[in-house]
């Protein structure tokens, strides 16, 4: 038996994190990718010094406390660690690390395709053109809402959310509002021309709404029937941080009755299943997760779970650590 620390890996990982961590750990990889069952989840889990999730794998009270205890560290592959059960995991005394920074740019750069996509009805376009509906030019043909002087209302302004806002206002000249419950130096939001505003306010005044908070249950819903009725006529909301933080019901009735204009969506509540409503709506944009999909960011993603792997089981402080 290997003297090094067992490390079940739950998921495909880009070959330089997975060649990196067979060099450095006992790591039990998944290469046919299949998705562990809770009950698998649970004896991989009973049987490592640490666990290498994803976002597909619900790490319960129940798969940290499995087998003989010696699960000492979870290195979530992850910014977003609501698939962990954190409160468990600090009973228990294990450490639990996640992934920041390394995608800040790639999942920014998401929300902004789906903002863009969804105002000027480019999926919508791509379609009809590759079903071979497309009858030519014409003045009147697909028109979408103009971005640049538009409102785009910010909640949660963390660094995707800052990133956001920096592509928005800078580079697509749009004005700033930001929602947060701590909110950011003076100095620094007037930098991306971000102005604080009550989640109601915000609501109220923009033209596209995206989502850059924590799913928590203080964030469960934020996103509801009442409150997407006081969201501003005609605009569009954005999602690509947690499903949970939008009830989807919901959301399809706003769209159905016209509440609001649009939507862009690259989480759900019950991933990978979509509420099938939203599949037949031309005013909606879809992405299967993909916010942090670029190969950059997951060798980046991976490469950090490894560094906190490393430095647990050298003694140091994890980088990382967020229970
Ligand atoms: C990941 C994400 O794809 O980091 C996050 O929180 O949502 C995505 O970037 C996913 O979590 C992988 O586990």
């Amino acid at each position: 038996m290997s003297d090094r620390p067992r490390v079940v890996v739950t998921r495909r990982l880009p070959g330089p994190v997975e060649e990196e961590l067979v060099s450095r750990f006992d790591a039990q990889l998944n290469p046919e990718d299949r998705p562990f069952s809770a009950g698998e989840l649970a004896e991989a889990a009973g049987a490592a010094q640490a666990l290498l999730p994803t976002v597909t794998d619900k790490v319960t009270a129940e798969v940290l406390s499995a087998g003989s205890g010696e699960l000492k560290i979870v290195a979530n592959f992850g910014v977003g660690y609501n698939n962990i059960d954190v409160d468990a995991a600090r009973e228990l005394g294990i450490v639990v690390t996640n992934t920041p920074g390394v995608l800040t740019d790639c999942t920014a750069d998401i929300a902004m395709i789906l903002l863009l996509t969804v105002a000027r009805r480019t999926g919508e376009g791509e379609r009809q053109l590759r079903a071979g509906d497309w009858t030519g030019w014409r003045p009147t043909h697909m028109l979408g809402t103009k971005v640049a002087g538009k409102t785009l209302g910010i909640v949660g302004l963390g660094r995707i959310g800052k990133a956001v806002a920096k592509r928005a206002h800078h580079g697509f000249g749009m004005r700033i509002l930001y929602h947060d419950s701590y909110p950011i130096p003076e100095a620094e939001a007037a930098a991306l021309g971000a102005e604080e505003r009550s989640l109601e306010d915000l609501l109220a005044e923009s033209d596209f709404v995206t989502l850059h908070c924590p799913a928590t249950p203080e964030t469960r819903h934020l996103i509801n029937s009442e409150t997407l009725k006081t969201m501003k006529p005609g605009a569009f909301l954005i999602n690509s941080a947690r499903g949970d933080v939008v009830d989807e019901a919901a959301l399809v009735e706003a769209l159905q009755s016209g509440t609001i204009a649009g939507a862009g969506l690259d989480v759900y509540e019950g991933e990978p299943s979509v509420t099938p409503e939203l599949l037949e709506m031309e005013n909606v944009v879809l992405l299967p997760h993909l916010g942090s999909a670029s190969t950059e960011t997951r060798v980046a993603m991976g490469m950090r779970a490894v560094e906190n792997l490393d430095a647990y089981f050298k003694g140091d402080p994890p980088p990382d650590r967020v229970a």
